[in-house]
C-alpha cells in the first residue's frame, strides 16, 4: 500500500486523483491539504486547510502529490524536504524562481515534475519532433491550446513544454533562434518572422485540455491534435510517476513513458 499527501485536494484534478484512487487497492490519500476546505466533499480522509497542521498531526506519507496552484509550492517543498518525502508534482504557471527551488530540492528528495502527465501529449510531442526533424525547416510552427474558463495560468503548461521542445529541435538541427511568441507578448501588427513559434490560448467553457501543433508551408498544412476528454488520465499518468519515483533516492524527473 502506498500512503499518498493530495495537495489540492478539492480541485478538479484532486478531485479526479481521489476518485481514481478509490478505485484501486494499492494507494491510499492518508490526507488532504487544501485552502478552500468550505467545498463540499465526500472524501473519507482528512483534509487540512494548513500544512503546519499536517506536521502537528504527525502524518507521515509514502509520497506528496501536488496539483494545486503555483502560490502552494514552497509549503509543498518545504514539507516534502522536512519529512523526506517524495513529490509527484503537476502544478503549472511556476515561474524561474520556482522551478531552481525545485531543482535544489531534488538535491535532497526525489522530484518527479510534469506539466502534462498523458500518454498522448507524450506522443503528439515525439510526432512534433519528428516532422521538424524531417521537414528541413520549412514550415511555419503554430500551437494552439484550448482550456476551461477557470484555469488561471496561460498559455498553458503543456502549451509551452510543447514550444521549448521543437524550438531547441529546430535551433539544433538548423542552427535557428527560434523564438517563442504567446498571446502576451504577440507583436500581431507585423508580419511573421521565419523563426517564431506561436503560442495561441483559448479560455472558455468546460475544456478539459487540448493541443493542436500546425505546421504549414504556402502549399500546405499539417495539424497533430489531442484532445483530452477525461481528468483520469492525468490521474492515471500521476500514479505512474508515483510508481516511478517512490524507490528514487533524489534527482528530478519529468518522464514516465
Ligand atoms: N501535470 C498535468 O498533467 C496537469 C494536468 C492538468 C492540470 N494540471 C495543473 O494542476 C493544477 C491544478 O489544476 P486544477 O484544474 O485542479 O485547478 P483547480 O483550481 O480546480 O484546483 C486547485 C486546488 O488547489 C487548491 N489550492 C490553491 N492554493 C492552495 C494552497 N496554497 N495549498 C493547498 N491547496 C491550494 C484550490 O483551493 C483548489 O481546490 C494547475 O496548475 C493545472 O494547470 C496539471
Amino acid at each position: 500500500m502506498t500512503n499518498i499527501l493530495l495537495v489540492g485536494a478539492l480541485g478538479r484534478l484532486g478531485s479526479a486523483i481521489s476518485e481514481y484512487i478509490s478505485s484501486l487497492d494499492k494507494y491510499k490519500i492518508i490526507a488532504g491539504l487544501d485552502i478552500n476546505i468550505n467545498k463540499k466533499n465526500n472524501n473519507k480522509y482528512n483534509i487540512y486547510k494548513n500544512i503546519i497542521e499536517i506536521i502537528d498531526q504527525n502524518i507521515k506519507p509514502d509520497v506528496v502529490i501536488d496539483f494545486s496552484a503555483p502560490w502552494a509550492l514552497e509549503s509543498t517543498l518545504e514539507y516534502c524536504l522536512k519529512t523526506i518525502s517524495p513529490l509527484v508534482l503537476g502544478t503549472t504557471g511556476l515561474d524561474e524562481k520556482q522551478k531552481e527551488k525545485i531543482l535544489i530540492a531534488s538535491e535532497t528528495i526525489p522530484i518527479f515534475w510534469s506539466a502534462n502527465m498523458s500518454f498522448g501529449i507524450k506522443i503528439l510531442e515525439n510526432i512534433c519532433n519528428n516532422i521538424v526533424e524531417i521537414s528541413d525547416n520549412i514550415f511555419d510552427i503554430d500551437i494552439i491550446e484550448k482550456h476551461h474558463n477557470k484555469k488561471i495560468d496561460s498559455p498553458s503548461g503543456t502549451a509551452k513544454l510543447i514550444a521549448r521542445s521543437l524550438k531547441s529541435k529546430s535551433d539544433m538541427l538548423y542552427n535557428t533562434n527560434k523564438i517563442i511568441f504567446n498571446n502576451n507578448n504577440l507583436e500581431l501588427n507585423k508580419s511573421r518572422d521565419k523563426d517564431e513559434i506561436r503560442v495561441y490560448s483559448i479560455r472558455a467553457g468546460n475544456i478539459t485540455g487540448e493541443h493542436t501543433v500546425m505546421f504549414s508551408t504556402e502549399d500546405e498544412i499539417l495539424t497533430v491534435s489531442h484532445t483530452c476528454s477525461s481528468k483520469k488520465v492525468f490521474a492515471r499518468g500521476a500514479l505512474r510517476a508515483v510508481d516511478f519515483i517512490i524507490n528514487k533516492k533524489t534527482g528530478l524527473y519529468n518522464n514516465i513513458f
